[in-house]
């Protein structure tokens, strides 16, 4: 089991368990946060943006080019910005902390 702890922007903890392979995305949402995901993975929406906390953002495979470029459009943005749907959580990640954006709730185009 891999244990992951979700920051929501009002400063909350939620704590949740995730098997290898599954992707950041889906065990924030199956936990209830604000992440829409609205392209599913495609890296097309940047709903899915969180922020790592800096211990834990060195541990992530790097962000490819293209997610960076979208990470970049995500309000709220910061150095340790990743989209949820490109982390393929694993044993080495247990215990990962990630951050909510406040700005989740404005970005959703509606
Ligand atoms: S779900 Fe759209 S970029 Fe991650």
């Amino acid at each position: 089991m891999i244990r992951v702890h979700f920051i929501a922007a009002n400063g909350t903890e939620i704590a949740t368990e995730a098997a290898a392979g599954q992707s950041l995305l889906d065990v924030g949402q199956a936990a209830g946060l604000p992440l829409e995901g609205t392209c599913e993975g495609q890296m097309a929406c940047s709903t899915c943006h969180v922020i790592v906390a800096e211990d834990w953002f060195a541990k992530l495979s790097r962000a490819s080019e293209d997610e960076e470029d979208m990470i970049d459009l995500a309000a709220g943005a910061t150095r340790h910005s990743r989209l949820a749907c490109q982390i393929s959580l694993d044993d080495s990640l247990d215990g990962l902390v990630v951050h909510i954006p406040s700005e989740a709730h404005n970005m959703q185009g509606r």
